[in-house]
């Protein structure tokens, strides 16, 4: 069976031919940098300096072949063919929590904007729930397939009881349909939790750009409502991206941020506002934005959150025409179950 060694940690594992690395990582109890699970998000990406791997289902746009022949790979999608050492920049012990199954109950449901529902859900009383701000819970239907919801309460020192989920309706999403038209307070579900590496980097201490785009401001409002609970006062700047003023559905809330706390700065982005919105405000893509405001990126650290077409055009062009060190991005894609067909 082929091992996988990582560098520069030295830590090593056994792995199948045919098995994905970053899962068999992962069972074995290492802490790899992780988020979509599916080839998109770019998070799990590593170097494979020695041996030859199988770099799986991965789309060109996400993995160019100029990528591959360079020796990068998503480890949650390449599988070994022979030993392995491969770089990758492992999650620092003391920030990493192992993720645990429980039951979770449906508290209640109430609609923020015409497609997002705030969902309250309960967790044992005797398993206070500990996480990273920014983490995410999967929800495991009873066929196996899974659905991921970023957590949009922030963590607390005894851990919660409660999670704050914000669900899109998405087209075809068999899961948003039940939530949006069959959830019954108290229902019961089985989840997996607390799960990915996108959560703020306390150690740091450069200025923060935050982008969500939609629903991607959960674990946003996670990470911010974390740091002002623990009085950190290192700058964010929030952008926050929708089509519609709807979009921006706790417009108050991140206003409030920035009125309260100068270290906080908020700027909604519509990119198709209609005329009935009467938006005064940004307008065009979020992420371009982003970049008219800080054509040099090469000291601040960014989280973006959202759909995968706005995080991969982030990650590009930020890297390519901002200095924004690659290290510095950290992102979590939401992926619709279309975007997993696709
Ligand atoms: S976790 Fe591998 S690409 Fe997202």
């Amino acid at each position: 069976m082929p091992t996988i060694t990582l560098q520069p940690s030295g830590h090593s594992y056994e792995c199948p031919t045919g098995a994905p690395i970053l899962k068999t990582g992962l069972d074995a109890g290492l802490f790899m940098p992780y988020s979509c699970r599916s080839g998109v998000c770019n998070t799990c990406r590593g170097k494979v300096v020695k041996g030859k791997v199988d770099f799986g289902p991965v789309h060109p746009k996400y993995l160019s072949e100029e990528d591959k022949a360079k020796g990068y790979a998503l480890l949650c999608c390449a599988t070994p063919l022979e030993d392995l050492v491969i770089e990758v920049t492992e999650i620092d012990a003391g920030d990493a929590i192992r993720s645990k199954y429980m039951p979770a109950r449906i508290l209640r449901a109430e609609k923020v904007a015409p497609d997002v529902m705030l969902v309250r859900v309960g967790l044992p009383m005797n398993e206070p729930l500990v996480f990273r701000a920014g983490q995410y819970v999967e929800f495991i239907r009873k066929d196996g397939s899974r659905r991921s919801y970023s957590i949009a309460n922030p963590p607390t020192n005894n851990g919660v009881r409660q999670l704050e989920l914000h669900v899109r309706l998405t087209p075809g999403g068999q899961f948003t349909d039940y939530v949006f038209n069959k959830m019954q307070v108290r229902d019961i579900h089985r989840i997996e939790i607390p799960l990915g590496s996108f959560f703020l980097r306390e150690k740091s201490d450069k200025p923060i750009v935050m982008l969500a785009s939609g629903t991607g401001f959960a674990p946003i409002k996670s990470i911010i409502e974390y740091s002002l609970r623990k009085g950190f006062t290192r700058p964010i700047t929030l952008y926050w991206g929708g089509r519609r003023r709807e979009d921006i559905y706790m417009r108050e809330l991140a206003e409030g941020w920035a009125k309260t706390h100068p270290h906080i700065t908020f700027i909604p982005v519509l990119s198709e506002p209609a005329a009935s919105d009467k938006w005064t405000g940004r307008t065009g893509f979020v992420h371009q934005a982003v970049m008219q405001d800080f054509p040099d990126m090469s000291g601040l650290e960014v989280y973006a959150c959202g759909s995968p077409v706005v995080i991969d055009s982030a990650r590009r062009d930020f890297a390519a025409n901002c200095k924004l060190p690659e290290a510095a991005f950290y992102a979590d894609a939401f992926l619709t179950t279309a975007d997993k067909a696709a």
